[in-house]
């Protein structure tokens, strides 16, 4: 095997060789006219002529390749007390015969499907079958709430919906079909289906015409093949959150994006076919769509989808508990699941209670993994623990200690090295031309094309994707995020240059929180910011100002406001904070200082900006921050 740097020279210096040969790995109905067609940048394609199917590649090809008794899917779910297990024979097998259903409703090629799943074997089997037969699904995660779903059925237009009858939070079950009955009353859009897994928990009642049982259709379905699809079909449609509250449409083609995830398995994580690898994060997000579901299979490999949390279920040795229940290999996660785990065990002393002797590396991503927790981790678990960095945009790491190349000396705080394909650059954020020196901060960008796997466009939204990722720095992607490059060429990912927080490694738009506060009747104005917190990283926190004449008690108003952040995105915002000022810090432009009051949040220090309206305001926000116990941590 090549070494790290040779790869990554080649990678960058011939795009076309690079990726041609690890296209080879996958199965190919059609083999590619050209690697790679930049002729329209920054519409580049990968894999042009090429024909494909993911779920084959996932699937079938390695029951025909012996394969067939070897586990696939684990399902291991502390919230219910069940295991089970599906051989890639018996996963291809039930998911030929769901597609075969789908079919059965006339869903077709280039059709979406949205799914709105907990973590069941059956959100993986229904994005499976949905690559089987060409349909584009588009996941969206069980914290949201039936606006936000509403929304993405609105942009996608589903000809189908997927959902479960429930899912399952400690201390509470979440009825999912009244959720998704309220979403499809309030969009504009009404898909034609809906099929509903009725979990034992709860048994959602169905809507006649409309609604069909998961298991009858099944039951009364044949298994069908794989359609051949163009490598530069959609898969998937990924909805993340923006700078406001409209969510933009993730577009992810099925070539790039089976080349890289399979070749990422060994290069960046170094596993092997037939090694169990295990994401710990939700379906609903882009690491479940790439790490829990797509990467490990197409390289043959043991995959855990796990229904908990990592403390409470039923405590926090139950990572160790999984890892040793099914040899996990490599496990990947968010910090904050290890800040959870830390706070509850600190000396990590329930690790001893298991054998979790085969276990090889600890990977993190998702939001900034701090020193304190990966020395913790470190210590704890006595393995490597590597950061890496990415982005639903990418749908796979832009940064990481490759492990698969042998692992590079660990700098706490840094993701290490660009993956071969990506070739960042820091840029200057006054002229977003010229090319930060090491060790100076600026915004993070990578030079085009893009490597394959990488998001195509928004969906039906070509402009959007221009003016958020390519305009502003031309010839680049901007990734939002800021950071530096030191004199190693090591990345260090500072902070986002938008408003998007990052809540318990959940990626939230404080825009979108602050269009909910404006609907409030006594609403003014209002701003969000991401308060530093210990366990979650950030979150967010409200200051509203009310309209003159409102006389009513702040705290009924305030708790107003939790509620209806609660109701309109969802849970998974995690917005319990807000309080009342009289008035928000801006410019004499208006432009309001958030990031001003997010550093007096933190306890940081800041610059008063010459453009302050009235530094007074200041003032009064900090003594405000001061009596609610801000800095918190
Ligand atoms: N369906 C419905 N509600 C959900 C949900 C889902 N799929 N996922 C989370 N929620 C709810 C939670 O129950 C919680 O509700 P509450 O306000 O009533 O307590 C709320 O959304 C906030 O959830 P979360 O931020 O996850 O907090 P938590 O206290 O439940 O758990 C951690 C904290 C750290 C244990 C948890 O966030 C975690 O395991 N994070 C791992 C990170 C991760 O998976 N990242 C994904 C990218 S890698
Ligand atoms: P998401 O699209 O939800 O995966 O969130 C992507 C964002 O999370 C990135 O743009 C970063 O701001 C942040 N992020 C992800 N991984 C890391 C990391 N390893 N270090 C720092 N920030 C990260």
């Amino acid at each position: 095997m090549a070494t790290y740097e040779e790869d990554f020279h080649t990678s960058l210096k011939d795009p076309e060789k690079f990726w041609g040969a690890a296209a080879e790995d996958l199965k190919w109905f059609r083999k590619w006219d050209r690697v790679l067609d930049n002729d329209n940048p920054p519409f580049s394609k990968w894999f042009p002529g090429g024909e494909l199917n993911t779920c084959y590649n996932c699937l079938d090809r390695h029951v025909e390749e012996g394969r067939g008794e070897q586990t696939a899917l684990i399902y291991d779910s502390p919230m219910t007390g069940h295991v089970e297990k599906f051989t890639y024979q018996q996963l291809t097998e039930i998911v030929a015969r769901f597609a075969g259903g789908l079919t059965s409703l006339g869903i077709t090629k280039g059709d979406r499907v949205i799914i709105y799943m907990p973590m069941v074997p059956e959100a993986a089997i229904a994005m499976l079958a949905c690559a089987r037969i060409g349909a584009i699904h588009s996941v969206v995660f069980g914290g949201f709430a039936a606006k936000e779903l509403a929304t993405r059925i609105d942009d996608a237009k589903p000809v189908a919906m997927i959902a479960g009858s429930c899912g399952l939070e400690p201390g509470r079950i979440v009825e999912y079909k009244p959720l998704l009955d309220e979403a499809i009353e309030i969009s504009s859009h009404k898909p034609d289906h809906c099929v509903i897994l009725q979990r034992p928990e709860v048994t959602a009642s169905l809507v006649e015409g409309r609604d069909v049982e998961w298991k009858e259709l099944a039951g009364r379905s044949e298994p069908v093949d794989c359609v051949p699809v163009k490598a530069t079909d959609p898969l998937y449609i990924l909805y993340t959150s923006g700078t406001t509250g409209v969510p933009k449409g993730v577009v992810r083609d099925n070539g790039g994006h089976a080349v890289v995830l399979k070749w990422s398995m060994k290069h960046v994580y170094d596993i092997d076919p037939g090694e169990v690898f295990w994401a710990a994060s939700d379906v609903g997000w882009v690491v479940g769509h790439s790490y829990i579901v797509y990467a490990p299979l197409l390289h043959g490999c043991t995959s855990i989808l796990f229904e908990g949390k990592p403390v409470g279920t039923p405590d926090a040795g139950t990572f160790w508990r999984v890892i040793q229940d099914h040899g996990v290999k490599a496990l990947f996660t968010a910090p904050t699941a290890f800040r959870a785990i830390k706070q509850q065990d600190p000396e990590g002393k329930l690790i001893g209670d298991y054998d979790i002797s085969h276990f090889k590396t600890l990977f993190l991503a998702g939001e900034r993994a701090d020193p304190d927790t990966i020395v913790w981790a470190q210590d704890t678990l006595k393995v490597p623990v590597l950061d890496h960095w990415w982005q639903t945009e990418t749908g796979w790491p832009m940064g990481a200690n490759c492990s698969g190349y042998g692992i590079k000396p660990v700098k706490l705080g840094s993701p290490t090295l660009p993956v071969p394909g990506y070739d960042i650059r820091i840029i200057d954020e006054e002229d977003a031309v010229s090319e930060m020196p090491a060790g100076d901060i600026g915004v993070i960008a990578v030079k085009l094309p893009l490597p394959p796997g990488t998001l195509q466009t928004l969906w039906q939204n070509d402009e959007g994707f221009l003016k958020s990722y390519m305009e502003e720095i031309p010839g680049y992607y901007k990734t939002g995020d800021a950071g530096f490059v030191d004199e190693d060429g090591y990345l260090f990912i500072m902070a986002r240059t938008d408003d998007i927080i990052n809540v318990a490694g959940h990626r939230l738009s404080t825009g979108g929180m602050e269009e909910v506060l404006a609907g409030h009747k006594d609403v003014a104005e209002c701003a969000v910011i991401g308060a530093k917190d210990s366990l979650k990283g950030q979150i967010p926190m409200g200051f509203v100002v009310l309209n003159a004449g409102v006389d009513r008690p702040e705290g009924d108003i305030v708790r107003e406001l939790v509620a209806l952040v609660r109701e309109k995105i969802g849970p998974v915002a995690a917005f319990k904070e807000a309080m009342v000022v009289k008035r928000l810090p801006k410019t004499r432009s208006g432009k309001i200082l958030r990031g001003i009051m997010r550093k007096i949040a933190d306890g940081e220090e800041y610059r008063m900006p010459a453009t302050i309206d009235d530094p007074e305001i200041l003032a009064e926000i900090t003594v405000a921050l001061e009596q609610a116990g801000y800095p918190k941590s």
